[in-house]
């Protein structure tokens, strides 16, 4: 665990950057002497122009690397777009979407919590009327007549063998972070099943991570445009099915 001088400038330095009065209460120095995450301490995170309430509810909380991945999406979808957030967590890609594109994002969890707080995120967000937000493992609840122009998806992609900080597991549900295969089995089982909710020429935007780079490369009969984020990591891939 950090020290918890460390853990105390990254909390004023969290404060700063949301304007917030740079006081630190009795509770939160509790809080600080805990491995609790800085940004559920402040209990929300502000990014694209959206804001996202944090609770202790072990959901993922948003990454700014997939900040990354929402700006890429706006190159594919206009107001007309309909677009499907897979594993959509606390909500932050596709009420992202909603909110800067203003056009109709489907959103599925499989985790309840997950849905309590997206439905929450888009109420705050002024977006509950162009989202559709249900309990899904994956596709199984979509519609089969819905066709999207656009999936997007930040799955679970951390391999099984990755030993990961306890500020990580103690405070986000394994669920939210690992995945069989690697960490390709959501790609796996959302790529071969997503061509049907596809419009042609559809688009699906992964975040991914280096390591699953390979698996994608080999993936059959798809054209994949593969993006590096601000620190040079493979970030975000792009994928249509070849027809
Ligand atoms: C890495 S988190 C991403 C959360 C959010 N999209 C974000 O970027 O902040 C992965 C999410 O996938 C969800 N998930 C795991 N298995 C799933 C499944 N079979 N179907 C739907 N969602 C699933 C988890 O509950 C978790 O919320």
């Amino acid at each position: 665990m950090q020290d918890y001088n460390i853990r105390k400038k990254l909390l004023l330095k969290e404060k700063l950057r949301h304007n917030l009065p740079l006081k630190i209460g009795e509770l939160e120095k509790e809080k600080l002497k805990s491995d609790m995450p800085i940004q559920l301490i402040v209990g929300f995170i502000e990014m694209q122009n959206v804001k996202i309430l944090l609770k202790d509810n072990k959901l993922l909380i948003p990454r700014y690397e997939t900040e990354e991945v929402i700006i890429e999406s706006f190159n594919y979808i206009n107001k007309h777009s309909k677009v499907l957030d897979l594993c959509c967590g606390t909500g932050f890609i596709g009420i992202a979407i909603a909110k800067n594109v203003n056009c109709q994002v489907s959103m599925v969890d499989i985790d309840e919590n997950a849905i309590y707080s997206s439905v929450e995120n888009a109420k705050i967000n002024n977006v509950d009327k162009n989202t559709d937000i249900y309990l899904s493992d994956l596709f199984s609840s979509v519609p089969k007549t819905e066709q999207f122009d656009l999936i997007i998806s930040n799955p679970p992609y951390i391999p099984e063998n990755i030993v990961l900080d306890s500020s990580v597991l103690n405070w986000e549900n394994h669920q939210a972070l690992f995945a069989k295969e690697k960490g390709n089995y959501f790609y796996r089982l959302i790529l071969e099943n997503a061509k049907s909710f596809l419009k042609p020429k559809g688009y699906l935007i992964f975040e991914i991570s280096d390591w699953n780079v390979n698996f994608l490369k080999k993936y059959p009969n798809i054209d994949l445009k593969i993006k590096k984020d601000i620190n040079n990591k493979n970030r975000i891939a792009i994928i249509q099915y070849k027809k």
